[in-house]
């Protein structure tokens, strides 16, 4: 008997052991990613300055989320607020008190929207870097013409903080925390795009939907959903988009309302930001998720 309780003693030290050196081991592991330095140099752009460039920039920030995550006045605030996942807010992105932009030159934008990467070198956490890196120069430079005219908000942040879920997720290349290692940091995006109803348009703009929808459009939970949140949809011709008419396609973007009668929750499926697409980008979102391979969603 008392062998075997020393016996026991001694296994239940060895896992405890190997339970600390495998907590060790990842917390080593993720704070070096967390802390990788890139030192990536941008090419200048010079921002328009007209009004219909201006106006154009605030419907890029639109239809590209930026207003959704960084709260509608850009001031920031929770993302993600889950003491094992992490505590994550969005930055300031106005000129006001708390901005993390403050002395931002138009490199420091690029750097941080286009490829991930704050200031300092290090990569932002949870900002989707890589689905803005193909973003064109021209409307790259709409979109930061727009965001310098946005008025101050005073709103301070926290330090983004990477729970024990979080840090096993990163290591297992599960959550997208880090986009400056996500990014191609040697491609160079396009000077500009043709805003036409083609299938490369489309491929370009949906990038826009890829943080919910998947990177295959698959669809599926995203991680910041609330409790009792649907999935996001497989917009793959695997998935109900099979059935409908463009027209049906363009409501839903405009309206929230599908095809089969039912209303989509703007807090869920974004459509106040899809709304704010022309007809030829919902055309070339359509012939684009046309021309992708069916994908079913392993559950
Ligand atoms: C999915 C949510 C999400 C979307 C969409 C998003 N951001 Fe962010 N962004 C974040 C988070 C979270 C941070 C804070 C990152 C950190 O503190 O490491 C951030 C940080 C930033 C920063 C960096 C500030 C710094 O610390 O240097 C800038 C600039 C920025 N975002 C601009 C934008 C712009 C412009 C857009 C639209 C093109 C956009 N963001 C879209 C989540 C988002
Ligand atoms: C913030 C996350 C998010 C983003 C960004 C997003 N979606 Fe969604 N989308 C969802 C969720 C979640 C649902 C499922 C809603 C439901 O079932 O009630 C959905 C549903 C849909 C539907 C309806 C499917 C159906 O069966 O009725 C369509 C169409 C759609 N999304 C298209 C898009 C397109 C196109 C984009 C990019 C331009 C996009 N979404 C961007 C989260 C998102």
């Amino acid at each position: 008997m008392k062998t075997v309780l020393k016996w026991l003693g001694i296994l239940l030290v060895v896992l405890v052991v190997i339970g600390l050196l495998a907590g060790a081991g990842l917390f080593f592991t993720t704070n070096s990613d967390i802390n990788k330095t890139y030192d990536v140099a941008v090419a200048p752009i010079t921002l328009p300055t007209d009004a219909a460039s201006i106006e154009e920039g605030a419907r890029i920030a639109t239809i590209r989320g930026c207003n959704g995550c960084h709260t509608p006045d850009f001031g920031g605030g929770t993302f993600l607020n889950d003491p094992m996942l992490g505590v994550i807010e969005t930055a300031n992105i106005t000129p006001g008190e708390g901005s993390a932009v403050s002395g931002y030159t138009v490199e420091d934008w690029d750097r941080a929207v286009r490829r991930g990467i704050n200031p300092e070198g290090k990569s932002l956490m949870i900002m989707p870097s890589y689905e803005f890196a193909g973003l064109s120069d021209e409307q790259f430079g709409q979109l930061i013409a727009y965001m310098q005219t946005v008025p101050a908000v005073d709103r301070e942040h926290p330090d983004p903080k990477v729970g024990l879920l979080g840090r096993v997720l990163l290591a297992t290349g599960q959550l997208p925390l880090l986009p400056a290692a996500l990014v191609d940091q040697t491609a160079k995006a396009p000077a500009s795009v043709a805003p036409t109803a083609s299938v490369e348009y489309g491929a370009y703009l949906s990038t826009a939907c890829i943080g919910c929808h998947k990177p295959d459009f698959s669809g599926g939970p995203s991680p910041d959903a609330a409790p009792g949140d649907p999935p996001a949809a497989n917009l793959t011709p695997a998935g109900p988009l099979s059935k409908w008419t463009m027209e049906e396609f363009k409501t839903v973007l405009r309206t929230g309302v599908s095809p089969e009668g039912r209303t989509l929750d703007p807090e869920v499926m974004p459509w106040m930001m899809t709304q704010h697409f022309t007809d030829t980008e919902i055309e070339a979102l359509w012939l684009y998720l046309q021309s992708i391979p069916p994908v079913v969603p392993k559950s």
